[in-house]
């Protein structure tokens, strides 16, 4: 797994370059709006729960790859109520109706999030080559490490304004997440790259991988625009609609 893993490195300094990490970089930038793009995460930070219950946990676990990866999904499987304290913290529950949040959910702005998502289903669902479906986790893992440690920084920052504790996006998570799979062993990353890939699976793995960054790319792209259409407080409610509404005063 060697290539496999410098393949992720290489392209997790390329998610480090996106501009919803450098948006989130900027202190000039008041930090509760550095973090108006979580709402449009919501479709991936909830469905990231059955990812890891329905298609990377797998009993009885038929290898040594396959317990670890138990181990991990159990774990991450459960990261979706920080999610929701997060997001209550934030300010996010204020009374919407259902269909509001229907719409908000699948509408248009977060397209590319569900695309994401969909994809890591299509591409590990049937997949039964269970190294394949670790170098999609570990890719995820790479570029989850990326941008929970940038957001981690806007976290601290937020956390001296309001003195609260933020379990997504404060830097709690990241400390538990390593940016590899989470197995209960000493260096899981060692064990991971002294695998043995055939040329066939570490193609398969590198088109694949390919595919998961650039998915992530776009979806990252879609939340900056997120965060530059709505003010953190109005997450429901364009900044041009705002501009209107304001005008009509
Ligand atoms: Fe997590």
């Amino acid at each position: 797994m060697k290539e496999i893993l410098a393949l992720i490195e290489k392209k997790k300094q390329d998610i480090a370059q996106t501009q919803l990490i450098q948006f989130m970089q900027d202190k000039s930038i008041d930090p509760r709006q550095r973090l108006a793009w979580t709402p449009a995460f919501a479709p991936f930070a909830m469905m990231f729960k059955d990812f890891n219950r329905i298609v990377l946990y797998k009993e009885p676990a038929d290898s040594k790859i396959q317990e670890m990866m138990n181990q991990h999904s159990r774990e991450d499987a459960q990261h979706w109520s920080w999610f929701l304290k997060d997001m209550q913290l934030m300010g996010y529950d204020s009374p919407i109706n259902y269909t509001d949040a229907l719409k908000f959910l699948w509408g248009e702005e977060t397209i590319k999030v569900r695309q994401m998502a969909y994809n890591l289903f299509g591409i590990c669902t049937l997949e039964e080559d269970v190294l394949i479906k670790l170098a999609v986790a570990e890719s995820v893992e790479a570029i989850g490490n990326v941008g929970l440690f940038e957001a981690s920084q806007v976290a601290k920052e937020l956390t001296e304004i309001t003195k609260q504790h933020y379990p997504y996006f404060g830097p709690s998570h990241i400390v538990k997440e390593t940016g590899h799979i989470q197995a209960d062993m000493d260096s899981v990353e060692n064990f991971i790259e002294n695998i043995q890939l055939t040329e066939a699976q570490k193609e398969k793995a590198f088109t694949l991988i390919e595919k998961v960054f650039a998915d992530f790319a776009d979806s990252m792209n879609e939340m900056f625009t997120f965060a530059h259409k709505h003010a953190y407080d109005r997450p429901f409610t364009t900044m041009s609609s705002i501009d209107k509404s304001v005008a009509q005063i």
